[in-house]
């Protein structure tokens, strides 16, 4: 079959033909007609995440398809889907033609939603409502997103509207961009440069913060943290900017705030297809979107490399015809 194949550390992957997939006890097999590329899987296969990866390997951590073979849902039913485990060591990811998943990983769709979609709002979606609900608004809150240009950044300030906060400021180092983030909800965005944004965070949340969605770490994070308010809390998601950083503790225990941390891979699956279905019945409803771009199998390196720079829109791999 047909497959993105990583061959070495430091390489994007590119189109290759590979054995099928093994489907072992507790998983299911499946068809894939569409998978997104994440950041995480863009640092393994360049060697910058904690373990060297151990190619060659097929990449992908989720995707939507089709259930071939399953113990849980008949053959032919359309499905949501992650991978056993990050791929890179030892698993085999979801840019192929068809994977073997967890059956637990199984979230069935509904027909009127496109693969593309099924497939792009997954680890988003999920990653920006786990960490609003870590951050349990009651309403009413000022809502600071960081990395708000990005896909779980936009999908936090969409979300963080939904759950009725008072005001949501997005934070990103794109005035570009950040034009594109005010008209998915923000009401206040704040550019992020060289110099500190303390100042401009509080000014245009209009007061303390909060809740943090943190995708970043690095200063801007630290930023937040200065001006967090009595009880306010920060979700970590992600360390983009950085994490060599000194933590403004004085501040946050002052302001009795809180530093939380979610990670969706280490989230039960039960747990993240309840998170899910709300999202995508959201994204169905017309009440948050996520931008995507389809891109073919064939050009998965080009999408590779342009996932590396943040390209502002979540890049969908559409395998099979599919997509
Ligand atoms: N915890 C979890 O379960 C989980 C799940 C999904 C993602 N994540 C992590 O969350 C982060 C964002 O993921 P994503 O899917 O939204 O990625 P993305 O679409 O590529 O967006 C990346 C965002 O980070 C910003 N950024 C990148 N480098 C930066 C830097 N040095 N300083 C300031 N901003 C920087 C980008 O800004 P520009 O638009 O200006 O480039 C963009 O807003 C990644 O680190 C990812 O690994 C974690």
């Amino acid at each position: 079959m047909r497959a993105a194949v990583v061959e070495a550390v430091g390489s994007p992957p590119a189109p290759a033909d590979v054995d099928e997939p093994v489907r072992d006890e507790g998983t299911a097999l499946v068809e894939v007609e569409a998978a997104p590329l994440n950041p995480v899987e863009i640092r393994v296969a360049a060697g910058r995440h904690a373990r060297r990866a151990q190619p060659p390997y097929v990449p992908g951590l989720e995707g939507a398809g089709r259930v071939v073979e399953s113990s849980r849902v008949p053959p032919g039913r359309r499905v949501r889907f992650e991978g056993p485990a990050l791929p890179g060591f030892g698993a085999q990811g979801t840019l192929a033609e068809r994977a073997a998943v967890p059956e637990e990983s199984l979230v069935e769709l509904p027909d009127e939603a496109s693969a593309d979609l099924a497939a792009a709002i997954g680890v988003v979606g999920i990653t920006a409502l786990l960490a609003l609900e870590r951050a349990a608004p009651a309403g009413g809150e000022r809502v600071l997103v960081l990395g708000a240009t990005g896909a779980v950044g936009q999908m936090a300030v969409q979300l963080a509207k939904e759950m009725g906060a008072a005001r949501v400021v997005g934070a990103g180092r794109s005035a570009e961009r950040l034009e594109r983030v005010r008209e998915l909800g923000a009401d206040e965005v704040v550019e992020l440069g060289d110099g500190d944004p303390t100042d401009a965070v509080e000014r245009a949340a209009g007061g303390p913060l909060d809740i943090v969605v943190d995708p970043l770490w690095g200063e801007p994070a630290m930023a937040a943290l200065r001006v967090i308010a009595t009880e306010g809390r920060l979700v970590n998601v992600g360390q983009s900017a950085g994490a060599d950083v000194r933590v403004p503790l004085e501040n946050v225990r002052n302001r009795q705030g809180a530093i939380h941390a979610i990670s969706s891979g280490w989230t039960p699956f039960e747990r993240k297809a309840d998170v899910y279905r709300r999202v995508l019945e959201l994204a169905l409803d017309g009440r948050v979107e996520v931008e995507r771009e389809v891109v073919p199998l064939d050009e998965v390196a080009g999408a590779w490399e342009r996932q590396e720079e943040s390209p502002g829109r979540k890049l969908v791999i559409s395998i099979g015809g599919g997509g």
